[in-house]
């Protein structure tokens, strides 16, 4: 076991002192979680392969799933990638920094380890002071993959990453709760027209204003399995963000929803089993089950991407035996809120009405 610092750090103006601390462990190879704009990210040094190798290993990651590496300019990407195609010029411009990843081909200055032995690299500019600080002072590429053991929801804040990883990295950096609560969108710009590899903080809709054509792939939309051939993100063929209960996720028009989850409760309780609903402002009144949670109003996305992690964190400490939940819009972050609610569901599920 390590000892983890928390160092505490404003999230606007963060001071350059405790920054500096968390950037020479860096440079030495060590492991420090970081706030960004999305989820926390754990980081290590992205071209020391043995920080890297450290990194899966804290975070007990599979080998073959790639972290995403961080830059604080723009001509870091130029080194990392070995090809930067025109629309990644305009992609850079109108959503760095900021919750956008892009993959591209990568160049061989990048180790094995850092892009599991693939062809391409995911890089992205967070829109975050203390991230960007870290970044600049370490004086090198972080490569960060959100910071939670494997298949455990992302961490919104420092609390969240504790619970997983104190004891296993050697600092953090608490900058409080992150803003947009979903992680980065993955765009991948290596395949004509571009593919979103995992929705995310910048919305599809923002993507094809500036892009025109953008393809989602099968993965995200999928509501089963799909088989792993088809995969192009590693990601997508691990489970993830799994609670410790089962998750039924009910998908339809609100009154079905609430219908069906209703009667969902009722055959529970038949087996005595303590059931808990992640509804939303609109509609959790009308539900009495063990644990009522509200993920916030239907009319606001952005407010249910913010909330997510954190409640089915939550949930976990309830002890309840299964967990059901509404389906939502797929409007802007509404496609990663569900995206991330069927994977959590491991595709279980429910068509109401
Ligand atoms: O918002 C975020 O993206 C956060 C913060 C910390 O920046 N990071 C994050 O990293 O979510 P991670 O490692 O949990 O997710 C990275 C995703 C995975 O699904 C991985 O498979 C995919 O990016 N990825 C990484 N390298 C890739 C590559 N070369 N091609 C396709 N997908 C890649
Ligand atoms: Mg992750």
């Amino acid at each position: 076991m390590k000892q983890t610092v928390v160092l505490k750090v404003d999230s606007q103006k963060p001071d350059i002192e405790k920054v500096r601390a968390a950037a020479s462990i860096i440079r030495k190879g060590g492991l420090v979680a970081f706030p960004t704009e999305t989820v926390y990210g754990l980081g290590a040094d992205a071209l020391n392969p043995k920080a890297v190798l450290a990194l899966f290993e804290a975070k007990k990651r599979p080998m073959d799933n790639p972290p995403i590496v961080h830059v604080e300019n723009i001509n870091d990407v130029y080194r990392l990638a070995e090809q930067v195609p025109p629309n990644a010029d305009k992609l850079m411009k109108a959503f760095w920094p900021g919750p956008l990843t892009l993959v591209f081909k990568r160049s061989d200055t990048v180790p094995d380890i850092t892009v599991a032995g693939l062809d391409t690299i995911a890089v992205r500019m967070p829109q975050h002071p203390v991230a960007l600080a870290l970044i600049r002072e370490s004086c090198r590429p972080i490569a960060a993959p959100s910071a939670n053991l494997a298949g455990k929801p992302s961490p919104t804040s420092a609390d969240h990453v504790l619970d997983d990883l104190n004891g296993r990295i050697d600092a953090i950096l608490d900058g409080g709760p992150t803003r947009i609560g979903v992680e980065s969108t993955v765009l991948d710009l290596s395949v004509d027209p571009a593919m979103v590899l995992r929705p995310g903080g910048t919305p599809l809709e923002a993507l094809r204003k500036v892009l025109g054509d953008v393809k989602l792939h099968p993965f995200v939309v999928a509501e089963k399995e799909l088989p792993i051939e088809k995969t192009r993100s590693p990601g997508m063929k691990h489970k993830h963000y799994a609670p410790k209960a089962q998750v039924i996720l009910v998908e339809g028009a609100v009154s079905a929803v609430m219908a069906t989850i209703k009667s969902l409760i009722s055959t529970y309780w038949l087996q005595d089993k303590r059931v808990g609903v992640l509804a939303t402002d609109e509609t959790a009144w009308a539900y009495e089950a063990d644990v009522v949670k509200s993920l916030g109003s239907r009319r606001n996305v952005d407010a249910m991407a913010a909330n997510l992690f954190r409640l089915l964190r939550e949930f976990d400490e309830e002890n309840v035996d299964a967990i059901v939940a509404e389906s939502v819009p797929t409007e802007g972050l509404g496609l990663a809120v569900m995206n991330r609610l069927r994977k959590a569901s491991g595709y279980n599920i429910i068509k109401a009405g």
